[in-house]
C-alpha cells in the first residue's frame, strides 16, 4: 500500500489517501488539544498508545459482531481503514456522572446510570459540537430515521461489550464517544476508541487514566495512557 497525500489534518490524527481509494491511512500524533482547541500539547508515545488501544478495541468489537472500519496496522502509529462516509454526529453512552453531564445537569458526580444515557453532538467545529436530538439530526439531514435506530443500538452493544472487557481489567468506563460512517448501504463504527475519546477510572481509586489528566491538569498524561495501554493491549511493549 502505498501512503498518498493528507487528506485532512485533525486535532490529534491525520487521514492520508493511498493507492487504493477504498482504504485510508489514519495516523494517530503525539499532539493532543482540549477545550475546542483552547488548550494545546503533546505527549510522548501518546500516539502509540491511542492507537494500539484502538486497535485491541475494533479487534474485540469486531469479534462480538461489530463491524468496524478498522483494516490493520500499518506500523504502530498508523492504522489501515476503510474510506467510509463518516455521519456528522457524535455519539456520547454514560454509565457513570462526569464531565459535562455533572456540570449542564444536576447529576451527582459519580452516580451510576443504569440503563446507560445516550447524547448526541452534531460533528462541527464551527458551531462547537452542539448537543442535538434526532429530531435536529433528521431535519439538517445528518442520518435517517433509520440510521439513528441502528446507531442507538450499535451504541448500546458496543457499551456492553466495553465494559466487560475494560471491568476485567480492572478499568471503570465512565463515558465515551463514538463515530459512524457509511459503508455500502450499511452502519460501520468509524474514528478511534481511546484515552481521548473515553473516559477510563481506575476501578480500585477512581483514577482519571484518560484526557482529563490534561484537560483539568491531574498529573502526567503518558504516564496514564501507558496505564491503560499496558492493561488493555496484552504483550505490548511500553
Ligand atoms: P464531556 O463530558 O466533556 O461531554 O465528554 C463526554 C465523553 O466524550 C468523554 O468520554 C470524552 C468524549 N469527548 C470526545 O471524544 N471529544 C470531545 O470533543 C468531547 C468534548 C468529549
Ligand atoms: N477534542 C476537543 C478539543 O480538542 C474537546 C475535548 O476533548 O475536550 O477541543
Amino acid at each position: 500500500m502505498i501512503k498518498l497525500d493528507a487528506l485532512y489534518s485533525g486535532k490529534a490524527k491525520t487521514i492520508f489517501k493511498t493507492d487504493n481509494p477504498q482504504k485510508l491511512i489514519m495516523e494517530f500524533r503525539d499532539s493532543l488539544t482540549a477545550f475546542d482547541g483552547k488548550k494545546k500539547s503533546t505527549a510522548p508515545k501518546k500516539g502509540y498508545y491511542n492507537a494500539r488501544i484502538s486497535e485491541e478495541l475494533f479487534r474485540l468489537l469486531e469479534e462480538g459482531g461489530i463491524k468496524t472500519h478498522f483494516d490493520s496496522m500499518l506500523s504502530d502509529t498508523e492504522m489501515v481503514v476503510d474510506a467510509v462516509e463518516i455521519i456528522k454526529i457524535e455519539v456520547i453512552v454514560r454509565n457513570i456522572a462526569a464531565g459535562s453531564l455533572i456540570r449542564k445537569y444536576p447529576f451527582k458526580p459519580g452516580q451510576k446510570l443504569d440503563p446507560p444515557i445516550l447524547l448526541l453532538d452534531y460533528k462541527s467545529d464551527e458551531y462547537s459540537d452542539p448537543m442535538i436530538n434526532d429530531d435536529i439530526a433528521l431535519a439538517l439531514g445528518l442520518a435517517t430515521r433509520e440510521e439513528l435506530l441502528k446507531i442507538r443500538e450499535l451504541a448500546l452493544r458496543i457499551n456492553s461489550i466495553l465494559v466487560e472487557y475494560l471491568n476485567d481489567r480492572d478499568l471503570l468506563l465512565p463515558d465515551f464517544k463514538l463515530e459512524f460512517g457509511r459503508r455500502n448501504g450499511d452502519i460501520v463504527l468509524a474514528d478511534e476508541i481511546s484515552c481521548d475519546t473515553c473516559r477510563f477510572w481506575d476501578k480500585m481509586t477512581g483514577e482519571s487514566l484518560d484526557k482529563d489528566v490534561f484537560r483539568y491538569d491531574k498529573g502526567d498524561l503518558a504516564s496514564a495512557y501507558r496505564e491503560v495501554a499496558r492493561r488493555i493491549v496484552p504483550g505490548i511493549s511500553l
